[in-house]
């Protein structure tokens, strides 16, 4: 197939392994499903320590199934993006440990006290929902298939995100002052997610023609805006000062740009950033930790099942 009969049949659900798809396509697919798989690692990695940190049996129970769904995703998207037939899913898992892999960047940011965790598992988990839904109509039937069982996992995540919020805004006076303080720090960051407003990604003019992207960073932000605006007032927070949101005539919002630091947007995009380059030597450190494992199984003889010669796979 080549790419003009790939951008006149781009539909919802309309290409899979079967289909003899250019190198553009299965490359921009690739590029988009890895980013989106190793956020969803990363992501895990961040709320990880809140099984433990978690104030009640409840909460550490949900941050523990959280954090397995977490893990799924990306593994599901990685066994999406690997159908394309450009990187395998061990491929892909090494360059995230050796600093090769992007993701969202605000999974770059620490997160260490209970306050900031209705940041991401609230308002970046709300704003990732966004992007997801629209991915149930991508182009790419097995990534679309992988949203079915995401969103629907999402849906949990965000209610569970806003339990917590509605937990802490109706609680004592401290802890409002304090998730009014993880609200001002995090919100700039929330407001990059999307990119930059006047988005002038060279990959998302391509993206959208192959149906691989259904909406825009643009579309995106102001849906996010339209519901999350109103949200955080509904718990008492204060949308800060800056950077500044105009709200138009028309309803849309516009963030002033020069208000955001792109700056540390661009560095992160280049995995430059310090917390995040911790943040990516952890998974490093934890992926070399269970290199035997993967060696034990993948070297016929020596694995479970060895009796029989019926190695298991690594992925299995
Ligand atoms: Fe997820
Ligand atoms: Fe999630």
């Amino acid at each position: 197939m080549d790419i003009g009969t790939v951008t006149e049949r781009a539909s919802p659900r309309q290409f899979g392994p079967k289909d003899d798809l250019p190198e553009e396509y299965r490359k921009a697919a690739t590029r988009m499903i890895q980013f989106h798989a190793n956020s969803e690692i990363m992501g895990a990695y961040l709320e990880r320590p809140f099984i433990r940190q978690a104030p009640s049996l409840d909460r550490k129970l949900a941050f523990s199934a959280k954090v397995q769904d977490e893990i799924g995703h990306g593994q599901l998207l990685y066994r999406a993006a690997e159908n394309l037939g450009v990187k395998t899913r061990g491929q892909m898992l090494d360059e995230l440990a050796n600093g090769e892999g992007k993701f969202l960047n605000c999974f770059h940011y620490p997160m260490t006290e209970w306050w900031e965790t209705p940041m991401i598992g609230f308002f970046v988990d709300g704003a990732a929902m966004r992007r997801q839904a629209t991915l149930k109509k991508t182009s790419w039937e097995p990534y679309a298939h992988a949203m079915d069982k995401i969103c629907f996992e999402e849906g949990f995540h965000i209610k569970h995100g806003e339990s917590i919020l509605r937990e802490l805004a109706t609680g004592s006076r401290k802890e409002q002052e304090l998730v009014q303080d993880a609200f001002e720090e995090w919100w700039p960051r929330i407001l990059q997610f999307f990119g930059p407003t006047d988005d002038q990604s060279t990959h998302h003019d391509f993206a959208s023609a192959v149906g691989l992207k259904t909406m825009g960073n643009d579309e995106l932000r102001q849906a996010f805006l339209n519901a999350y605006l109103p949200k955080a007032r509904k718990y008492g927070l204060e949308i800060p000062e800056y950077p500044r949101i105009n709200e138009g005539e028309d309803g849309r919002y516009e963030v002033v740009e020069d208000d955001l630091d792109w700056d540390e947007f661009w560095q992160i995009a280049k995995n430059d950033y310090g917390p995040g380059r911790q943040q990516i030597d952890s998974r490093k450190a934890a992926r070399e930790a269970v290199a035997w494992v993967r060696e034990s199984m993948e070297t016929p003889g020596s694995g479970p099942g060895s009796d029989t010669g019926d190695t298991p796979q690594a992925a299995d």
